[in-house]
């Protein structure tokens, strides 16, 4: 019974009002890596365990009215104790692949000098099980190729200590100490361990045997924008009319932020590519010697796809598309920021040095697409409008998801994204053309649910709308494939229901329930659709 609504829905289903063929994983090449994305503070919970400092949420959560429902992180989905489980539930599902996040705040806790020569306390090593555990099972059944560990090193959480010592990512202190003698005293002392390349380093060195795909930061763009522009991540600044923080400067600090963490992943991929991805012998900073480890490193950018609202907006579009997508690709591809953005910010947009400018240039081997949902753009040069609520709206665009009262697909339960299938195969095409078929990973495509307060289980359960969301947008990249597009994986957001940050847990994303009070998982109607796809595609044949 339970299976009878997948059955329903599995013959045939629409794409934007096409009807197709189910999709099946042989419409995609050999070797695509199928996955599931989680973070580390979105599901570990044990916030203060084996050392850890507080971080950046830990902290945020505390300020009432931060966080809906007064929800925070401290126990979240228990992960950090019930890793094994959730890795026993991801070798069930039959994913060749897992996207997770390492906690800057655990690995690197304040007041411990020498962690990071160390680098084998507790925390680490829990990091160390679950990559192991991941590729464990291909030794252990023939049919169960093991799982890819695809690595995030930063994924909006970082120890609270940065924030109050410098301001954070305002800070370029934040990226790499400054003078090359103080690059020296962090090598020999690690007294400069807190900032972001020292932290990328004890990634690779202590991880990167075994991690193939290393992502520097998530979402920049999106945090630089939600952290500085509209102050609803910590630290929370902002100016009106774009927020009402009580510190902050909204037409500069997003800017800012971003330089900063883009060159921090520039310098961070330099160090990689220097002392862990091509180097076959080498001895480290440490004295040590270092295997070759031949990974690949790329950045993850949050990327929201515009149409034009009507035919006079197409400037406006391709405008909102590089205050978004293009804002984080654009410099680590071509080493500057967009034109688009040169010309409406002028010297307001920082510079990349020439130094700089050669570091960050070329710096991916691949690109991270978050992809969830399509806005209509339109061109807003001459009002003051500041309706769109996004990055657009530096660019003079309004963004929205209705065209006279008709909504551009299915509203969701997360503001803003809507079920527009079409919307994943036209962001792959943008980005494809504009940076000559780069390798691309979708790191996360994901459908969220609102949890009503009175709902039965048997209802969150039953998730047919998430279900037809996979499809539709599988179906569309399907497609961008065939077209030619160099698409490599895909990752759904996420494994489990979590910690939606601003809308705490009133959110979900996840394949699989976790039971509140006994925060047992049960797999959702999509988890058993996922499964099926995965594992038995000859049922879709
Ligand atoms: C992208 C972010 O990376 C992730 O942390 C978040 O939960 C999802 N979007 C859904 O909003």
């Amino acid at each position: 019974l339970f299976f009878l609504p997948y059955l329903l829905f599995s013959t045939h289903f629409s794409v934007d009002g096409f009807i197709e063929e189910e999709i099946k994983r042989a419409d995609f090449p050999h070797g695509f890596f199928f996955g599931a994305a989680t973070s580390a503070y979105q599901i570990e919970g044990a916030f203060l365990e084996d050392g850890k400092s507080p971080n950046n949420w830990d902290v945020f959560c505390l300020t009432q009215g931060s966080i809906e429902n007064g929800d925070n992180g401290d126990i979240c989905d228990d992960h950090y104790h019930r890793y094994l489980e959730d890795i026993e539930i991801m070798h069930s599902l039959g994913v060749n692949a897992y996207r997770f996040s390492i906690s800057w705040s655990r690995i690197l806790p304040s007041m411990q000098f020498f962690l990071s020569i160390l680098a084998v306390n507790f925390p680490v090593s829990v990091c160390h099980a679950v990559i192991d555990h991941l590729n464990k099972r291909s030794f252990l059944t023939v049919f169960n190729v093991g799982i890819e560990p695809f690595v995030t090193i930063h994924h909006h959480d970082f120890p609270q200590e940065l924030e109050d010592r410098y301001g954070s990512w305002l800070s370029p202190l934040m990226q790499y100490a400054q003078f090359p003698f103080l690059q020296n005293l962090c090598a020999i002392t690690c007294y400069c361990r807190e900032d972001f390349v020292h932290f990328a380093e004890v990634c690779f060195r202590s991880f990167g045997d075994r991690v193939k795909y290393w992502m520097t930061i998530n979402e920049p763009n999106l945090f630089a924008e939600f952290a500085y522009e509209r102050g609803i991540y910590p630290p929370a600044r902002c100016s009106e009319p774009f927020g009402n923080c009580s510190v902050g400067n909204s037409d500069v600090e997003p800017l800012i932020a971003m330089h900063n963490m883009l060159l921090a992943h520039g310098k961070a991929a330099k160090l990689y590519r220097q002392q862990f991805q091509a180097i076959i012998w080498s001895l480290n900073i440490y004295g040590i010697i270092t295997p070759k480890q031949g990974g690949f490193i790329g950045i993850v950018a949050h990327t929201m796809m515009y149409e034009p609202l009507t035919e006079f907006d197409q400037e406006a579009a391709s405008r909102a598309l590089a205050f978004n997508t293009a804002w984080t690709l654009d410099p680590l591809i071509f080493g500057n920021y967009p034109p688009e953005m040169r010309r409406y910010h002028g010297s307001e947009l920082p510079q990349f040095s020439s130094e700089e400018a050669k570091i960050i240039k070329g710096s991916i081997d691949f690109i991270g697409v978050n992809h969830y949902s399509t806005l209509y753009a339109k061109d807003c040069m001459h009002c003051s409008c500041i309706l769109g609520g996004d990055r657009s709206i530096r660019g003079f665009v309004y963004s929205t998801g209705e065209r006279d009262g008709v909504p551009i697909g299915e509203a969701t339960g997360m503001p803003r994204f809507f079920v527009v299938p079409r919307g994943i195969g036209e962001i792959i095409d943008y980005i494809q053309k504009r940076y000559h078929n780069k390798p691309i990973f979708v790191t996360e495509n994901g459908y969220a649910s609102l949890e009503q307060q009175q709902a039965q289980v048997q209802d969150l359960l039953h998730d047919v709308k998430r279900i037809e969301f996979h499809k539709s947008y599988l179906a569309s990249l399907a497609q961008a494939v065939r077209n030619g597009a160099n698409v490599r994986g895909y990752f759904i957001w996420t494994l489990m229901d979590d910690f939606e940050w601003v809308h705490g847990y009133g959110i979900r994303f996840g394949l699989y329930h976790v039971d509140p009070q006994t925060l047992n998982r049960i797999p959702k109607l999509s988890a058993r659709w996922y499964k099926n796809f995965l594992t038995n595609s000859s049922l879709n044949t």
